[in-house]
C-alpha cells in the first residue's frame, strides 16, 4: 500500500488559466478523502496529476517512490480514475470488450483477461449485459461499467469524479455501495463530489478546494460546519444537530 504525497502542486493551462495552486496534502494508504469545492475551484485538475494525466507546471506528485510525471504510465497502473462523464471513458463494442481493453493493452494472456472480466462483471452488477452495447445502457449502468473499466487495472487508488453526478436515488446508492466495497479491500478512495451528504460519513478526511488553492482539510465532524463559507453545502443532518449520515444510512 502506497502513500500519496502531493507537493507544492501549481497547474496553469496553455491558456493562461490558473488550474491550481500550491497544493500540499498527503493521503495516505487506505484512506477514503473527498474532495470538495465549487465549480472551477481545480478539483478535476487536482485529480488528473494524481494519475499523470496533466504535468505539473511546478511542484510534485509522489506515489511512494514514483514521481508521477517522470512515469505517468506506471502512475495510471497504480492510479484508476473513473471519469464524470462516464461516455467518455467507453472504448468497447460490448460491454466485456469494453472491460477487457485495459488488460489487453497490458499484454494479460487471453485466458486470463476472460477470468478478470468475468470476475468483474459479477462485482459491478453488470451480469447478463456482457454482449450489449455500451451505449445502450442507462446512466447508473455506464457508470459501473467505468468503475469496472477501472477495476480490471487493478489499481491500488482509485479516483471518483463527481461519481453521483446525473444518477438517480437507487443508482446513487448502488455506485455508494461500490464504493464501500473498493474500499473494504484495501484499496485507497478519492472521492470528488460537492454533493457532500451521500458520502460524507464514510470518509476519513475532507479536503477543500476554492479557486484553485486547498482552503481547509480535515476531519468531516470537526470542519462540516465550515463548508459553506467555500459554497458547499452543509449536509441537512449535520444542520439539524443529527451529524453526518450517508445515504446508506
Ligand atoms: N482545459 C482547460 N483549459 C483551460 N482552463 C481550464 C481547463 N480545464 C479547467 N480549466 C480551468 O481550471 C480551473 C479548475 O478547473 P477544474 O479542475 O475543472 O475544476 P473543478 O473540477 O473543481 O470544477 C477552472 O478555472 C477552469 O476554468
Ligand atoms: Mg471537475
Amino acid at each position: 500500500m502506497t502513500k500519496i504525497a502531493i507537493k507544492g502542486l501549481s497547474h496553469l493551462y496553455p491558456d493562461g488559466h490558473c488550474g491550481i495552486r500550491n497544493i500540499n496534502l498527503q493521503i495516505q494508504p487506505g484512506e477514503l478523502v473527498v474532495i470538495a469545492g465549487q465549480n472551477g475551484s481545480g478539483k478535476t485538475t487536482l485529480c488528473k496529476h494524481i494519475n499523470g494525466l496533466l504535468k505539473p507546471t511546478s511542484g510534485n506528485v509522489f506515489i511512494g517512490d514514483l514521481q508521477v510525471d517522470r512515469n505517468p504510465s506506471k502512475a495510471r497502473q497504480l492510479v484508476g480514475m473513473v471519469f464524470q462523464n462516464a461516455d467518455s471513458q467507453i472504448v468497447g463494442e460490448t460491454v466485456s470488450s469494453d472491460i477487457a481493453f485495459g488488460p489487453e493493452n497490458l499484454g494479460l494472456k487471453r485466458a486470463e483477461i476472460n477470468a478478470r472480466v468475468k470476475k468483474i462483471i459479477q462485482i459491478v452488477g453488470l451480469d447478463g449485459k456482457e454482449d450489449n452495447s455500451p451505449h445502450t445502457l442507462s446512466g447508473g449502468e455506464k457508470r459501473k461499467l467505468a468503475i469496472a473499466g477501472v477495476l480490471a487495472m487493478n489499481p491500488e487508488i482509485i479516483i471518483f469524479d463527481e461519481p453521483f453526478a446525473n444518477l438517480d436515488y437507487p443508482g446513487s446508492v448502488q455506485i455508494l455501495d461500490q464504493i464501500v466495497m473498493l474500499h473494504q479491500t484495501q484499496r485507497t478512495i478519492i472521492i470528488i463530489t460537492h454533493e457532500l451528504e451521500k458520502i460524507i460519513s464514510l470518509a476519513s478526511r475532507l479536503v477543500i478546494l476554492k479557486d484553485g488553492e486547498l482552503a481547509k482539510e480535515g476531519i468531516p465532524s470537526t470542519i462540516i460546519k465550515d463548508v459553506e463559507q467555500f459554497g458547499i453545502r452543509e449536509p441537512c443532518s449535520s444542520k439539524l444537530g443529527y451529524g453526518l449520515q450517508s445515504w446508506r444510512n
